[in-house]
């Protein structure tokens, strides 16, 4: 899997991305990281702190509806507890979108402040968005967009070329996002980025990661995944996880001449469901590691 998220962010395409995000991060004030609310640890960018600096910032929590609530609720905690600003969005049904200006309103108030005491009457402040691939950065854009319909060209004086969303009285935002990495280097954050689809499929090994996803399930036991299986009468959680993938197959009726099960197909299926939240409203990370 690594291997993979490397052919994708060679060393020169992540120096210019570095670059492009430094030179946007220069025209607004604040920026808001949107990660994937069911693993907010393997869908953050390594570096985005380093680059943004001492710039205000906020965290969106997004495909909250794919999420478990109380996981949520914990991590909306967790990131107050480091006086991070984190909201819960949902950027399909547009759930939570609400709290977003407030949110940034909260989080840029001292340079607002600070602002009006230079003498400005009514400064107008600018957000940018970052986050990994598919964290749902274009839905909330489009979705922001649509609610706010008038687009300003850029003012002279700043880079030309840059769109902006007027998305209150006196917030706009850079209308392209800045797409950041993942972390490479870690097995477990390429797994759980895998399990979400955050990673493409082809060049992962499609049953080790069901089997992967099998090992968590078993621990946690979401009520969704054993009805939707019907194991409640089975002692899933000490067989093998290759045994699970085979009878979760079997009961799906995926198989090959012989009676074989077709684990691939048991394996495409069960990380398809996942992904669909069919399984339930999973969090696979969970805060101090809980
Ligand atoms: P990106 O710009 O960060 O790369 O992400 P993008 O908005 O393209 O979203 C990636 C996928 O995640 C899309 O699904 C999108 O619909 C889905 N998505 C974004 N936000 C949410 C959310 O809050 N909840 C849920 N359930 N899904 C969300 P897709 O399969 O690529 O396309 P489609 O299903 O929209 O056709």
């Amino acid at each position: 899997m690594g291997e993979m998220q490397n052919i994708q962010w060679f060393p020169g395409h992540m120096t210019k991305t570095k670059r492009k995000i430094q030179a946007s991060l220069k025209l607004v004030d604040a920026v808001a990281e949107i990660i994937d609310a069911r693993i907010p640890v393997s869908s953050r960018n390594p570096d985005l702190a380093k680059l943004i600096q001492n710039k205000p910032r906020l965290i969106l929590l997004n495909k909250c509806d794919m999420a478990n609530q109380t996981a949520t609720k914990m991590w909306i905690d967790y990131f107050k507890k480091q006086g991070i600003t984190a909201i819960a969005v949902d950027c399909k049904s547009g759930k939570g979108l609400n709290q977003f200006v407030p949110a940034v309103n909260q989080v840029l108030s001292e340079r607002v402040q600070k602002l009006k005491s230079k003498g400005m009457i009514n400064p107008i402040l600018r957000i940018m968005i970052v986050g990994i691939p598919n964290v749902g950065k274009s839905s909330f854009i489009n979705r922001i967009a649509k609610q706010n319909r008038a687009k300003v060209e850029d003012r002279p004086g700043v880079t030309r070329g840059n769109q902006w969303y007027t998305i209150a009285k006196n917030l706009e935002m850079l209308d392209t996002p800045g797409v950041l990495w993942p972390k490479f280097d870690d097995k477990i954050v390429g797994e759980h980025l895998a399990f979400t689809g955050a990673v493409k499929d082809q060049v992962i090994d499609i049953e080790l990661l069901a089997m992967r996803l099998l090992d968590f399930l078993k621990q946690l036991k979401p009520k969704d995944f054993v009805a939707r299986f019907k194991l409640e009468d089975t002692d899933f959680e000490n067989m093998e996880s290759y045994e699970l993938l085979e009878l979760i197959g079997r009961k799906r009726g995926m198989l090959v001449s012989g009676g074989e099960v077709n684990t691939e197909r048991a394996a495409i299926m069960l990380l398809d469901e996942f992904r669909a939240a069919k399984l339930g409203r999973i969090t696979v990370e969970m805060p101090y590691g809980e």
